[in-house]
């Protein structure tokens, strides 16, 4: 795992200088033939008068998998979720929740989805400890209060008001509520949006805690570091359509940029050593760095193959496509294009 570009500690691409093939539309529904879906979203449109929201969308989810929605704002991925939740009604689509269908069966689906929602909001006059008992009354059969409290870091903020919980703490309980109920399944809508890195890193591991003890989890996030990291497959939506779904490394895999490794090495070798490798495409010279590109388990095998000529390479970085690089290539835009044009104006 050294060499994954997950949690910052190596330089990720910037996904700039791909090549931009407007309109792609790639894989079709990513249904999982044969296994127990816990989720089934087939053909679901959903309009808001004149704005199509949700076109045609349809995945599946398979028990105990995180199945991230991943896309820029306003690509419909709030819509698509409220309606498997049964918070909205579709125009059009089939949605199989745990074989219920959220809208007829609300109340048995209520017992069995646990839901963090974007918009929602506490009462701010009311204590952590109130709120907790509160969404613990409304489950027939829920988790042990102490457990979540404690597993959650909560048990010391018990007695503090809403109003007054950080951001990170303010996530904690949205993450208590929606597991308070002991769901089978969880549909967290951007967890950490608007969280500073250390409180983003500390729900990742949450949802990681929550994805252990076997809940079937929707996420929905515009991070492709937070899909890259939490999720076994990602739909990538965009204006309101599935442009692919993949694992995060089958996704950055279409968009066909190669890996590049750079570092410094120990002593002078020759190129050759490493452009013979079936893995390398080449190899090139900037000042005291060398820039190999690359497939496959590039860096793994740069190292080994210099560490056996007694060549060890220092400074190393290492960038590979990802799913930033994927989408751009899928659609032509970048998934924070919005808000790069806002730092701009
Ligand atoms: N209640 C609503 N009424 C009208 N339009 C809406 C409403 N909610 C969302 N939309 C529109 O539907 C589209 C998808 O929105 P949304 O599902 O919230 O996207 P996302 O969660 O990906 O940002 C956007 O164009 C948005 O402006
Ligand atoms: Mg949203």
């Amino acid at each position: 795992m050294l060499l994954r570009n997950k949690g910052g500690a190596m330089s990720l691409s910037s996904g700039h200088g791909v090549p931009a093939v407007t309109g792609g539309r790639a894989a079709g529904p990513g249904s999982v033939p044969g296994t127990g879906a816990a989720i089934e979203v087939v053909h679901l449109r959903k309009t808001y008068r004149a704005t199509v929201a949700v076109d045609d969308v349809s995945f599946s989810v398979a028990e105990g998998e995180i199945f991230g929605i991943l896309g820029p704002n306003g690509a419909g991925k709030t819509t698509t979720v409220e309606c498997v939740i049964g918070l909205r009604n579709p125009d059009a689509g089939v949605i199989r929740v745990m074989g219920l269908d959220p809208h007829v069966d609300r109340e048995d689906l209520h017992a069995i989805v646990g839901v963090q929602l974007q918009a929602s909001v506490l009462p701010a006059r009311l204590k952590v400890g109130e709120i907790l008992d509160l969404f613990h009354s409304f489950y027939q059969h829920p988790a042990g209060l102490e457990e979540i409290t404690d597993s959650l870091g909560l048990a010391e903020k018990k007695n503090g008001y809403y109003r007054s919980l950080s951001g990170g703490l303010k996530q904690r309980l949205s993450v208590a509520l929606a597991l308070i109920g002991n769901p089978k399944v969880a549909v967290l809508d951007e967890m950490t949006t608007g969280l500073d890195p250390q409180a983003r890193r500390d729900t990742w591991q949450l949802i990681e805690g929550v994805r252990d003890r076997g809940v079937t989890i929707i996420l929905v996030t515009h991070y492709m570091d937070e899909a890259e990291r939490l999720c076994d497959r990602v739909a990538l939506l965009d204006r309101g359509r599935i442009v692919a779904i993949d694992t995060p490394e089958g996704l950055a895999d279409r968009a066909g940029v190669a890996k590049r490794v750079r570092f410094v090495p120990s002593k002078p070798f020759e190129d050759r050593l490493l452009s013979g490798l079936s893995e390398v495409r080449s190899v090139e010279h900037e000042g005291e760095h060398v820039i190999v590109t690359g497939s496959g388990e590039l860096a793994n095998v740069v190292i080994l193959t210099l560490a056996a000529a007694g060549v060890t390479a220092t400074d190393m970085h290492l960038d590979s496509a990802n799913l930033e690089d994927a989408f751009v290539q899928m659609t032509g835009r970048h998934l924070h294009e919005d808000e790069i044009g806002r730092v701009h104006r």
